[in-house]
C-alpha cells in the first residue's frame, strides 16, 4: 500500500504541496498518497489524529492558520521548531507527535538554488511576524551575519529579537520602523502577509540591496517591481515553497529530491 501523506489547512483548496510530493515521488519511486485536508477550526486536533491512528497516516505538512497548534501537539520537537513555535511538518512515532519545521530551510534552499550567496551577507528583512520568526535561525546557520529586521510595530520586532538572539549569537540583529528603511544591505526579504505587496510598501532610494526575495508567490508585487526597477536580481517565493517540500519529503522518506529539479 502507498504511504498516506496530507497538507491540513483552512483554506486548503490553493495548496501546491500534492502536485509537489508528487513529482517528488515519481523522481525518487517511493510510492505515496497526498492529499488535499480541510479542517474546520475546531475541528484541527480531533482531524490531525484520525489521519494518524485511523488513517495509516505517515506525515501530514500543516500550513495556515494551524501552524502554532500542531506545535502544541507535539511531545517532541526540533531544535528549529523550538524556535519558529511553529510546525509545519509532523510525524507520528510511538503514539506521540514529533514536529518540525521546514520553512526556514526552504527559504535558505532557495537562495542557494539562485545562487545567491548567504555566506557572511547582510539582510533586512521586512515584517515581524510568523514568517519571519521561522527564518533567521536556519539563515543564521547558512552564513547570515548581520539581519536588520523592519517593521510597522517596532515592539513585535524587539521581542523576536530578544526571543531569538540567544540561538543566534554568531549574527547581529536589530530593528527599525518602515519609516527608517536606510543602508547597504546584500539582501531585503519581503516577510509581511501578501497583502500588503500591492500595498503601502515603498523602499526609498537611499535603501541599497542586491537581491530581493518576496516569501509570497503567484500574487502582484510592488516590492519585487521596485527591486527590478532598480536593477536588482529577484525571486518571489515558489522556491521557498518548494525548499520546505524538499525537507519535508527527506523527513519522511529518508531521501532528498534535488531542488532545482522542481523550480
Ligand atoms: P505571518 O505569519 O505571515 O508572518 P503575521 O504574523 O500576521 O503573518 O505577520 C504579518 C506581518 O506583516 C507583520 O510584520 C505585520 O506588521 P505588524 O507587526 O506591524 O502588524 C506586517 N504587515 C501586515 N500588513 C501590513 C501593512 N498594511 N503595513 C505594514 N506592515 C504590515
Amino acid at each position: 500500500m502507498s504511504k498516506q501523506f496530507a497538507v491540513i489547512g483552512n483554506p486548503i483548496e490553493h495548496s501546491r504541496s500534492p502536485e509537489l510530493h508528487l513529482a517528488f515521488s515519481q523522481k525518487t519511486g517511493i510510492d505515496l498518497n497526498y492529499v488535499k485536508r480541510f479542517a474546520e477550526i475546531e475541528d484541527f486536533e480531533q482531524s490531525v489524529e484520525t489521519f494518524f491512528k485511523n488513517e495509516n497516516g505517515v506525515g501530514m505538512n500543516v500550513t495556515v492558520p494551524f501552524k502554532e497548534r500542531a506545535f502544541a501537539m507535539c511531545a517532541e520537537l526540533s531544535e528549529r521548531a523550538k524556535i519558529a513555535k511553529a510546525v509545519n511538518t509532523l510525524s507520528y512515532k510511538n503514539g506521540q507527535y514529533f514536529g518540525d519545521n521546514t520553512d526556514g530551510q526552504g527559504l535558505v534552499e532557495a537562495i542557494q538554488a539562485l545562487d545567491w550567496n548567504l555566506e557572511n551577507s547582510t539582510m533586512l528583512i521586512i515584517g515581524a511576524g510568523g514568517a519571519t520568526r521561522g527564518v533567521i535561525y536556519p539563515l543564521v546557520k547558512a552564513g547570515v551575519k548581520k539581519i536588520v529586521i523592519a517593521n510597522r510595530t517596532l515592539a513585535r520586532a524587539e521581542q523576536l529579537i530578544d526571543d531569538l538572539k540567544a540561538s543566534v549569537s554568531e549574527a547581529e540583529l536589530s530593528c527599525i520602523t518602515l519609516d527608517q528603511l536606510d543602508g547597504h544591505f546584500d539582501f531585503v526579504i519581503n516577510a509581511t502577509s501578501a497583502s500588503l505587496a500591492g500595498d503601502a510598501l515603498v523602499l526609498p532610494e537611499n535603501l541599497q540591496f542586491k537581491y530581493a526575495y518576496e516569501m509570497a508567490y503567484g500574487k502582484a508585487s510592488s516590492f519585487l517591481d521596485q527591486a527590478k526597477a532598480r536593477g536588482c536580481e529577484t525571486s518571489e517565493g515558489f522556491g521557498m515553497l518548494v525548499g520546505q517540500a524538499v525537507e519535508s519529503f527527506y523527513i519522511w522518506n529518508g531521501v532528498k529530491p534535488n531542488i532545482k529539479d522542481f523550480l
